[in-house]
């Protein structure tokens, strides 16, 4: 790093994971797009690669221990935490994780991890239980809870046989999270951004709901996203597994009506609200306040229409900037163009939800920018990729208001 102080540095940690092989291929990467790039590794992990091959790969030493000898004694812990501009452990064990939850430092790579003022992006790689574990996802929400960046592992075949979540997320994917990091601009500071995310559950009865497939991951991406790059977020989330976003003030709902209301409490201050909710169009017309027992089941649920708050919102022509989703099953930028006119939004994100490999749910998905004087198709993108795209367009929109 001291020798091309002009490149961005990251400081990749490597733990004793099966996929430790893999973070050659990101220090190769990360190289290629023009970082510089040390290496720190536990003892486990010099059991799955020799700490010769990254010394190789760098041409720098590589910390493996806190107790070095001379010709490592300059990379010694703290210095190592300073030069970082981005510190990332991939593949990152329970073990690492657990240890940087509760602050330990035992070793040269936590020392280092906690040491370091830099941002943290985090790849986890493991067992499918291991990671599933309440202990394990405990550690991961603490550590979210204090900023740190988690490229969560993927689905598929792992190391010791199983099929699940667990394995490492790809490299390119791990790459583009630290070179957010890297590069990450405070471009919204000051601006003021309300976020709606997830489907919104309508009762039947107190055990019963109409709801949408929404999961609620777009939002929570745009959400902490912005936050990461100076806003004051509030987001208003329907129901969702998701874990709070770090930064963001968050308000979980339920119906749409209170969906409606947590917004319009929070509308006034926004300078920018973007609504990625599924608000459900429709609500049962009555709520039975007992179970509806089986046998007495109706043949129909009357329903009546809930409010539309986007365009109640785009009624009132009030400066906010507003951004509308579309998630549509034909014509997709033609609906999206039909709404962004009717609602009188500054902005449609649409996408096609009848490719059921993309949209609710999944990590990807393919969306359309539409302003009212422009339309943009974006490829295939993971959804934090989404959420900075959108937000660079949104930056640069809010900039030319600023200087007036
Ligand atoms: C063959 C093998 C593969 C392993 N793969 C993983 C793994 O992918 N993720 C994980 O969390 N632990 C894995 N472990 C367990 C860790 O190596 C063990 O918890 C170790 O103490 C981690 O040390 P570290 O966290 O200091 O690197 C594996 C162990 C072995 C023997």
């Amino acid at each position: 790093m001291s020798q091309t102080p002009d490149k961005p540095r990251v400081l990749v940690g490597v733990t004793g994971g099966i996929g430790a092989y893999k973070s050659c291929e990101l220090v190769r990467l990360l190289q290629r797009r023009g970082f510089s790039v040390k290496v720190v590794m536990t003892e486990a992990a010099t059991r799955f690669v020799s700490a010769l091959t990254f010394r190789t790969l760098t041409g720098e030493p590589v910390a493996t221990s806190l107790w070095a000898d001379e010709a490592e004694s300059r990379v010694h812990h703290v210095s190592l935490a300073e030069e970082a501009d981005v510190m990332t452990i991939v593949p990152c064990t329970a073990n690492v994780i657990a240890k940087l939850a509760h602050g330990r430092a035992d070793d040269m790579l936590t020392t280092t991890a906690l040491a370091t003022e830099a941002p943290l992006v985090i790849a986890p790689a493991m067992n499918t239980h291991m990671w599933r574990k309440d202990v394990t996802q405990r550690n991961v929400a603490a550590l979210r809870a204090r900023g740190v960046v988690f490229v969560e592992p993927g689905t598929g075949e792992l190391a010791c046989g199983d099929v699940g979540e667990g394995r490492l997320a790809d490299v390119a994917l791990i790459a583009d999270a630290i070179e957010a990091e890297a590069r990450r601009s405070r471009d919204l500071a000051g601006v003021r951004v309300l976020v709606t995310a997830g489907g919104t559950e309508e009762p039947i009865d107190p055990v019963r709901f109409i709801g949408n497939r929404s999961s609620g991951k777009t939002g929570f991406a745009i959400a902490e996203e912005a936050a990461r790059r100076g806003a004051r977020v509030s987001l208003v989330t329907g129901p969702t597994h998701l874990g709070d976003p770090y930064g963001c003030e968050v308000v979980r709902v339920r119906t749409a009506l209170e969906m409606r209301a947590a917004v319009l409490a929070r509308f006034d201050a926004a300078d920018v609200l973007i609504m990625t909710a599924a608000v459900a169009d429709f609500r049962p017309a009555a709520f039975a306040a007992e179970k509806i027992k089986k046998h007495e089941a109706p043949d129909a649920v009357p329903l009546e229409r809930n409010p539309d708050i986007l365009a109640e919102l785009g009624e009132r022509q009030s400066g906010v900037l507003l951004i509308g989703f579309a998630a549509e099953t034909t014509d997709v930028v033609g609906n999206a163009r039909e709404k962004l006119r009717a609602k009188r939004l500054d902005m449609v994100v649409a996408n096609d939800v009848s490719d059921p490999a993309l949209g609710f749910g999944t990590e990807a998905n393919r969306v359309h920018i539409i302003t009212p004087d422009a339309e943009e198709a974006l490829p295939v993108l993971d959804k934090r990729v989404i959420a900075r795209e959108l937000l660079d367009r949104v930056a640069s929109r809010l900039t030319p208001q600023k200087e007036r």
